[in-house]
């Protein structure tokens, strides 16, 4: 299986962004991702607009998509009232919220962990109603903000219970960047023995430096789908402490100069880096950007 990186920049990456980033540039930003080669990109969420103002617009973003382009298209969803809004715009891919804590899950939700397993369940019953694809996202699938380490028992049972209920893939989530290379193995290794690699997402943020070694050991681990953020962008309003995605650019860059082909030019990521920079007013670019402007 090749290797997909799935951007998510415009949603994980600006939902903690203080300044707000309008539509036409949210389209400018994903125009400049898909010129690079991006093909997977999660382009808002449908979540309340007073939780997370950055993504009112979602609607608006998604009716200007280009469907017939072959590019897959994502949204993300906390809830089934998230999923219809999303289905009615015509995205077919979702990512569902769950958490393996419950104090996280009651913060960002404000459900439960039994409420929200439920609200899974219900968008996941849709999406097989429907012929869409969902993964489920398992927040904190290393550690919580506010309960410390998470025991990989506890993931890997959500993790199958998610999987057998139908959902398509889980993506084993380190929301705060609170994980090691070894737990990322140990999360991932097993669900790729069971269920394959096609259903087996990872997604990790940068907060400790370890996120790059993290994606590695997932990729040795058999991980085949990643998640990045387009200059490191992102962060959680629900999560205390958290930067950034691991940079979409330095997982191109460590890929493809290790001939693992990810069919995205990693020097016409800079334009989408500067842009992102520009709308946030931010410094932003993994370490692999840095080293490329430093050359120019
Ligand atoms: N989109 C828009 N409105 C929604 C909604 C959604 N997905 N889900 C619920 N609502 C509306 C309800 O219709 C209701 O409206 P009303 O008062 O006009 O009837 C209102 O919100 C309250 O509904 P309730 O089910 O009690 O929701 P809540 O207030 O407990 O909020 C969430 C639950 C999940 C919608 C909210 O906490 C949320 O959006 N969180 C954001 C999480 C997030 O984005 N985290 C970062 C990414 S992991
Ligand atoms: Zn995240």
């Amino acid at each position: 299986m090749d290797i997909i990186i799935n951007e998510v920049g415009l949603r994980d990456g600006l939902q903690n962004q203080p300044k707000l980033v309008s539509t036409a540039d949210k389209l400018s930003l994903l125009t400049l991702l898909e010129k690079a080669g991006l093909k997977h990109i999660e382009v808002a969420s449908f979540v309340h607009p007073k939780a997370v103002p950055q993504m009112a617009d979602a609607e608006a973003v998604v009716a200007d998509l280009n469907f017939s382009n072959g590019q897959v298209y994502s949204g993300l969803v906390p809830n089934l009232r998230g999923y219809d809004r999303g289905a009615a715009t015509g995205l077919n891919e979702f990512g569902l919220i769950m958490s393996a804590s419950s104090t996280f899950s009651e913060r960002n939700v404000r459900m439960s962990l039994e409420q929200s397993y439920q609200a899974c369940l219900d968008v996941i019953k849709a999406c097989l109603r429907d012929g869409n694809r969902s993964r489920v996202y398992i927040s904190c699938s290393c550690a919580c903000p506010y309960e410390g380490r998470i025991q990989e028992a506890v993931v890997l049972d959500l993790a199958k219970r998610l999987l057998d209920e139908g959902a398509d893939e889980v993506s084993i989530s380190d929301t705060i960047g609170a994980g090691t290379p070894s737990q990322i193995f140990d999360l991932t290794s097993p669900l790729i023995s069971e269920y394959g690699a096609s259903r087996v997402n990872l997604h990790v943020h940068d907060t400790r430096g370890a996120a790059l070694a993290m994606v590695w050991s997932g990729y040795l681990a058999g991980v085949r789908m990643f998640d990045a953020s387009i200059g490191g962008l992102g962060g959680c309003p629900f999560a205390p402490g958290a930067t950034g995605n691991v940079a979409t650019e330095d997982l191109v860059y460590m890929f493809n100069q290790s001939g693992i082909h990810t069919n995205i030019d990693f020097e016409a990521l800079e334009p989408a880096v500067a842009f992102a920079e520009k709308v946030t007013t931010s410094s932003l670019g993994g370490k692999s950007m840095q080293w490329l402007r430093s050359k120019c």
